[in-house]
């Protein structure tokens, strides 16, 4: 009977301005990576189906899902996390400011709204309030807080928010 070989690889990458290095199995993906190996529990994980959006990081100024990339894929890469969005860039810190923990409810999608309007404000937030509540579209709030985050977004790209009805969207 054979044993089953697992071939592991050496991943260096640099995360929150920190150079690490890393065994890790090829299927290892970023997000276990991140916060399993290298205890970045900063990156949240909200589903097993790749739809959520709260586990949004920019590699090489790049927002993607880190529950949908391999770590194998992040090597040599620079990785900035909800620790530390301004590595991203100017409008990843502005996009962190416009959303501090206390202005969503529960906050377990921060780290999602943080890089997805943080995105969106460094295309030139196009289309105002519609336009970043199309570019969220794939971020999944369970609170609902989408007005808020709309409101931090165009804080966030210099915009005032637009007044709303009391109750209402
Ligand atoms: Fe990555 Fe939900 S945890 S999209």
């Amino acid at each position: 009977m054979s044993e089953e070989v697992t071939t592991r690889v050496q991943v260096r990458l640099t995360v929150d301005g920190t150079p690490v290095e890393q065994e890790v199995e090829p299927r290892l993906l970023l997000v276990h990576l991140l916060r399993d190996l290298l205890g970045s529990t900063e990156v949240a994980v909200g589903c097993d189906t790749s739809n959520c959006g709260a586990c949004l990081v920019a590699v090489d100024g790049e927002v993607v899902k880190a529950c949908n990339v391999l770590a194998v894929q992040a090597r040599d890469s620079d990785v900035a996390t909800l620790a530390h969005p301004e590595l991203a860039g100017p409008a990843y810190e502005a996009a962190a400011a416009a959303l501090p923990v206390d202005r969503l409810p529960c906050a377990s999608c921060r780290g999602g709204a943080v890089f997805g309007v943080g995105e969106w404000v460094e295309r030139g937030a196009p289309d105002g309030a519609a336009g970043v509540r199309r570019h969220l579209e794939g971020l999944l709030c369970r609170c609902g807080a989408y007005d808020a985050i709309v409101d931090a977004a165009l804080e966030a790209a210099g915009t005032p928010a637009p007044a709303r009805k009391e109750g209402g969207a």
